[in-house]
């Protein structure tokens, strides 16, 4: 389901483009797809160094996001999806890249299995990437918005900075708790993509693919 998902992405991507690309195993699908169709895109924006890794190996040129005038599409995962197509994203921990690359992005085309869509956001814990030195002082601060906190053991981002998986979070408003968790000093990004959510949801189902639109 996650295949038939990334393979349904390839026809939103525009020839000549630079395409950005998400991190994650439905992503590695993209990748493959992608490097089946390398001469026609200018290359792609990577989301995570792993994700970069591969795009690399299969010889696709990888730019530097600050050197892209222009990225019209973005295809990445996502933990949980709703109808109205606002994500928890960050369960591989690249959040923050994520979030940038999809912030310029024209389209972010979001490719999922059918596992991934909820009615409400937050059965998975929500991923917050924090600078190190304010750990304890973010995650009192998540107890007080009603989380569990719970840190990412042995494990940094490619920024250098650590993970709060935050669990049992029920999600009504994911706009406004995307909103309060960046107003916590210390909190780099959240998980929540609910301000700049999904245009595409591809979803892989037991019937085929399904397309959902904003
Ligand atoms: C990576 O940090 C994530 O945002 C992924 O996009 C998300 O976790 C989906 O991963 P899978 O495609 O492996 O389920």
């Amino acid at each position: 389901m996650k295949k038939a998902a990334a393979a349904a992405a390839i026809r939103h991507v525009p020839d000549g483009c630079v395409v950005g690309v998400g991190s994650g195993s439905t992503s590695n699908f993209f990748i493959a797809e992608l490097g089946a169709i390398q001469h026609r895109i200018r290359g792609a924006v990577a989301s995570s160094e792993a994700t970069a890794r591969r795009l690399k190996n299969l010889g696709i040129a990888v730019l530097d996001l600050n050197s892209v005038e222009e990225l019209p599409v973005y295809v990445d995962g996502a933990d949980e999806v709703t109808r109205q197509l606002a994500m928890i994203k960050g369960g591989g921990g690249a959040l923050t890249r994520e979030k940038i690359v999809a912030a310029v992005a024209r389209r972010f085309v979001c490719i999922a299995d059918q596992f991934k869509l909820v009615d409400v956001l937050g059965k998975f814990p929500l991923p917050v990437e924090v600078v190190p030195m304010a750990r304890a002082y973010v995650s009192r601060e998540l107890v007080r918005l009603g989380g569990s906190p719970e840190m990412r053991k042995d494990f940094t981002t490619d920024n250098g900075n650590v993970i709060l998986d935050v669990h049992k979070l029920s999600i009504r408003a994911p706009a406004e708790l995307e909103g309060a968790l960046n107003q916590i000093v210390g909190v780099v990004t959240n998980g929540l993509f609910a301000r700049r959510a999904a245009d595409v949801l591809l979803l892989g189902t037991e019937r085929g693919v399904q397309t959902f639109e904003r």
